[in-house]
């Protein structure tokens, strides 16, 4: 049976983060395991997304045609794709004919079909996410990123979202895993339940689209175009309809409620399921190019190798929810997990083989109670990786590696070698270790393919990784007289500070080298190098104070500014005008605690005097993010 998966195709307007690289980490794991449970053919698609006015302009202004820097880009993914180890069997981009003549397919199915119309749309734009933002005045920011809408009038073409309703209500309660995980169903569901407004589908004022097959200049609507290259990628393969559309929760509402509304206007089969995972954060926020606080893959992968940052972001995240991202947390896992758990395995295994029966699996069954946690470990993990929870997946795994680790302890091989009454013994303590390593290799293949490949060639077996089965993971195929391959260390142990050092310093280069890419110049370094030293007497008579946030709202006729009272424990709140309207809304500063530079002299802005500053990280091209507490302080409380 067939299982075809996809990513969401990547814009091309940033290279490679780790945040996107997760959803294609976890496709090519996806992809591994459902071969491995012998779906046949599996097809992994992934690709680009490249229309739209933000490509436009950021070709203009490097003076570049869109088609150029949109080759470029997808480019990189590419070799990135490539260099990170990931076996996509479709790399799909808008730009494809093969694409523009399914897009336009699908729009013809629709429009004879009845659910497309024309008409003229007013409405608030944020070009910046391509997204009209419903029910937003004028001056309004965009829900996603804070920046502020444009008003557009067009006349377009419409497709009628609204006739969707009932229909997609019923699939929902008819597919109950069409959208995963629950909690995000059931936002979808209730978004859907209190009504759809129908969407325009094309735009007259951008180029750089396919073009519709209607009158005038009208080019696809970047949504329309961009859910449909999941078909257009294995046109006339016999592939559709896919089983897993892997997403991140942010494009959940495009897949869940669009992609199948136009899909049965089209009278088209649907997608399985849609599973929306959560975000990676790095410092507390979404990891994301606008806020500029992204963490490559590649400076990593020069450290640790691909395979350890797979491993730790599909074991430290439960999948489907947010979860954080730190070097430090990267090496620790790496040490533990890697280095001390499955490579010391190895290594005290393979060597043990050598050392005590020439290189050659002993005749034996191994212990029967081990088999037996073998057989319950594959079960667990099957289950709980067709389930989608990789991190209990491996949880089970290591719990099964670490009671292989007592078992050698305990049986102690060094004691029954010099024991000729314990031959059987010492080869039954052998074939178990080498036998456990063997099945934990091919489970955990999916996870660390390269890692597992090396092991596998060190177990010395032949068949590829890749042709296991499930039967496969049966105990006992490990046969006596086997000869086992040369032993290497997999995982060396790495020291923190030296390998944290060396990513940051890669990560630095590698920041620079994608800003010449995208023809920026390059953003700013965290900490700039330039900034004059100063003594602390300096840095004390800087009055910062804990503060919170009373009240705030919008300044009149300004974007940027807010105009805040502060608690900071004085007889009276401060009065404060922040330039953070276009990163936060007013109303969900409300109780936020904050960083307030209370000595600064009072100035005026927009005819409010505001009597000190708020503390917030600039970054060049993103918006500011005020400074916060993980821990409860006090209001009042200063800064030292
Ligand atoms: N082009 C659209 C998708 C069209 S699919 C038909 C798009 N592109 S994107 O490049 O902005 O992001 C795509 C995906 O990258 C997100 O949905 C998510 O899967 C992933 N991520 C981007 N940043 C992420 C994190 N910080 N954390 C986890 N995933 C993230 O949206």
């Amino acid at each position: 049976m067939k299982y075809y998966l996809t990513t969401p195709i990547y814009y091309v307007n940033a290279a490679p983060h780790i945040g996107t690289a997760y959803s294609t980490f976890v496709a090519d794991f996806v992809k591994r395991f459902k071969r491995m449970q012998g779906f046949d053919p599996v097809v992994f698609t992934t690709g680009s997304d490249e229309h739209g006015q933000n490509v436009e302009r950021a070709a203009k202004a490097i003076g570049k045609t869109p088609e150029e820097y949109a080759t470029a880009i997808a480019t990189e993914f590419v070799r990135q794709w490539k260099e990170l180890g990931i076996d996509y069997d479709h790399f799909i981009r808008t730009s494809d004919p093969k694409h523009h003549e399914t897009v336009r397919d699908l729009f013809e199915r629709c429009q004879k079909n009845g659910y497309i119309y024309k008409g003229s749309y007013t409405g608030q734009y944020c070009f910046h996410d391509e997204l009209y933002v419903n029910d937003a005045k004028p001056g309004d920011p965009c829900p996603d990123c804070g920046r502020t809408t444009e008003t557009v009038t067009e006349e377009n073409y419409f497709f009628k979202l609204s006739a969707f309703q009932q229909p997609l209500l019923k699939l929902y309660e008819e597919n109950p895993k069409f959208i995963q995980p629950e909690t995000r169903k059931n936002e979808i569901v209730s978004f859907v339940r209190g009504g759809l407004n129908d969407l325009s589908i094309t735009r007259t004022s951008i180029k750089w689209g396919i073009p519709a097959p209607v009158e005038g200049a009208h080019v696809f609507y970047v949504w329309f175009d961009a859910l449909i290259s999941y078909m257009s990628a294995v046109k006339d393969e016999n592939l559709w309809p896919a089983d897993l559309h892997l997403i991140g929760k942010d494009i959940l509402r495009f897949h869940a409620i669009y992609w199948p509304a136009f899909l049965m206007a089209g009278g088209l089969p649907l997608p399985k399921r849609v599973f929306a995972h959560g975000w990676i954060l790095f410092e507390e926020n979404k990891m994301s190019k606008s806020r500029g606080n992204v963490v490559r893959p590649l400076p990593i992968a020069a450290v640790t190798g691909a395979d350890a940052l797979r491993y730790f972001l599909m074991r430290e995240i439960t999948f489907g929810q947010d979860g954080s991202f730190s070097y430090d947390a990267l090496i620790g896992r790496y040490n533990a997990d890697l280095a001390n758990g499955l490579g010391n395995l190895a290594s005290r295994t393979l060597s043990m083989v050598h050392q005590y029966r020439g290189g050659v699996i002993p005749d034996s069954g191994g212990s029967g109670d081990i088999a037996q946690l073998a057989e319950k470990t594959v079960e667990t993990t099957v289950e709980a990786f067709d389930e989608f929870e990789f991190s209990r997946g491996l949880e089970t795994i290591w719990g099964f590696i670490s009671i292989i680790d007592k078992f050698i302890v305990e049986r102690a091989p060094w004691k029954l070698a010099k024991d000729e009454a314990c031959v059987a013994l010492l080869d039954e303590t052998l074939y178990t270790a080498a036998e456990a390593l063997r099945i934990t290799c091919a489970l955990v293949y999916p996870a660390m393919p390269e890692s597992a490949a090396k092991i596998w060639a060190q177990l010395g077996v032949v068949e590829p990784l890749d042709r296991v089965r499930e039967a496969g993971l049966r105990w006992g195929q490990l046969t006596a007289g086997h000869k086992i391959g040369t032993v290497a260390p997999v995982f060396p142990r790495l020291d923190a500070k030296t390998s944290i050092e060396k990513m940051q310093r890669l990560e630095d280069e590698e920041r620079e080298r994608q800003a010449i890419l995208l023809g920026k110049k390059p953003e700013a370094k965290t900490a700039p190098d330039a900034t004059p030293a100063i003594g602390i007497e300096d840095f004390a008579k800087v009055d910062l104070r804990v503060g919170q946030v009373l009240s705030a709202e919008r300044v009149k006729n300004s974007d940027k500014l807010l105009h805040l009272q502060v608690d900071i424990a004085e007889a009276k709140p401060r009065t404060i005008v922040a330039g953070i309207a276009l990163a936060y809304e007013p109303e969900k500063l409300i109780g936020r605690k904050v960083v307030i530079v209370a000595n600064l002299a009072p100035r005026k802005l927009k005819g409010i005097t505001s009597q000190g500053m708020i503390v917030a990280a600039s970054l060049e091209g993103g918006s500011p993010v005020l400074a916060g507490f993980l821990e409860d302080v006090p209001i009042g409380a200063r800064l030292k």
